[in-house]
């Protein structure tokens, strides 16, 4: 029998065993490194309550009594397509998948996403899991590029102002052009707030004035001297205007000593990216979305 409730901080004790028991014996530093904030107590315990701080959810599936699975659910209202919520994770563990644990898991997903009024639940799967989300109704919506580029000086003349902020300062009401795969104001937190995974360099964040328009970049680091770029701002932008905000942004960077960047944002951009050096690493990164309202059914 297959339960599924709300997460409590004890499961934190195992949901190593569901996402890489092969880590277990591994030093603390080493397993967060190699499996990500489930290999350790305290790391997993921050990480669920900035879910419930933002307005998201943890659901853990059981069967008799033993954590099997879990879903990480978020509200992604920073979507250039609209406000919607969206699984950041869904994880069952390998010796119990094909038994429903899965679906179980989505559809509470979809119960908690309709509950709190949102149309829409999307995700961006593993490409091995695009099946199972099929098979549950998602649609294939959008594609999404990851891309790097590695930085070198060089003299734009481009005309900005910008001004630094910190964590207490989140870009509201702002929409996520260029991001990770998750939505951004998870994103903002964990790059201020996390003191777990590496590395723990504190992210560079501004809001900056490009012919008039407000944009805000987070420069969070994934490596020591690497980052990923994440830009937002009140409207679309378009590519002129983008194209300028990542070269304000990989000024700053330079600054600041960054040597590479990371982007990942929809297709549409990619000729851009292209143009501005970046090389592209994966351009088939598929964007999936449910649609939830009730009529749907
Ligand atoms: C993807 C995953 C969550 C599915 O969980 P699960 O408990 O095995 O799924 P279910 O048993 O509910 O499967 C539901 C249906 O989807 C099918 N299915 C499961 N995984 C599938 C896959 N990778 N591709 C295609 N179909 C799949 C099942 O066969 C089943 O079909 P049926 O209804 O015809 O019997 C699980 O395999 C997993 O944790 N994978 C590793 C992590 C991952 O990829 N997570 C998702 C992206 S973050």
């Amino acid at each position: 029998m297959i339960e599924v409730r709300k997460a409590v901080d004890n499961d934190c004790r195992y949901y190593v065993d569901v996402h890489c028991p092969e880590v277990k014996a591994l030093p603390r530093d080493e397993r967060l490194r190699v499996c990500g904030w489930w290999a350790d107590y305290d790391a997993c315990v921050f990480y669920l309550n900035l879910y419930r701080r933002l307005g998201g959810e943890v659901f853990t599936a059981l069967i008799n009594g033993e954590v099997v699975g879990e879903i990480e659910l978020l509200p992604h209202d920073d979507c250039l397509l609209g406000p919607r919520a969206y699984i950041n994770v869904l994880w069952v563990k390998e010796g119990e998948r094909g038994k429903g644990i899965g679906t179980k898991l989505v559809n509470q997903g979809v119960k908690w996403a309709r509950f709190r009024g949102y149309k829409y639940l999307d995700t961006i799967p593993e490409k091995e899991s695009v099946g199972f989300y099929s098979k549950l109704g998602f649609k294939h919506i959008a594609f999404q590029i990851k891309a790097i580029k590695k930085l070198k000086p060089l003299h734009y003349s481009i005309d900005y102002r910008f001004n630094e902020l910190n964590v207490n300062e989140p870009p509201l009401n702002m929409k996520l052009v260029i991001g990770t795969y998750r939505p951004g104001l998870f994103t903002w937190y964990s790059a201020w707030e996390d003191k777990y995974l590496p590395p723990q360099t504190s992210p560079l964040a501004y809001e900056l004035v490009v012919e008039g328009k407000p944009i805000v970049t987070l420069l969070d680091y994934y490596r020591e001297n690497e980052a990923s770029l994440i830009i937002w701002s009140i409207e679309t932008l378009n590519d002129e205007l983008l194209r300028k905000a990542i070269l304000v942004s990989e000024q700053l960077a330079i600054k600041a000593g960054i040597a590479k960047i990371f982007i990942q944002t929809w297709n549409i951009y990619e000729d851009l990216l292209r143009r501005l050096g970046y090389k592209i690493v994966d351009n088939d990164i598929i964007r999936l979305s449910k649609n939830i309202e009730k009529d749907q059914y």
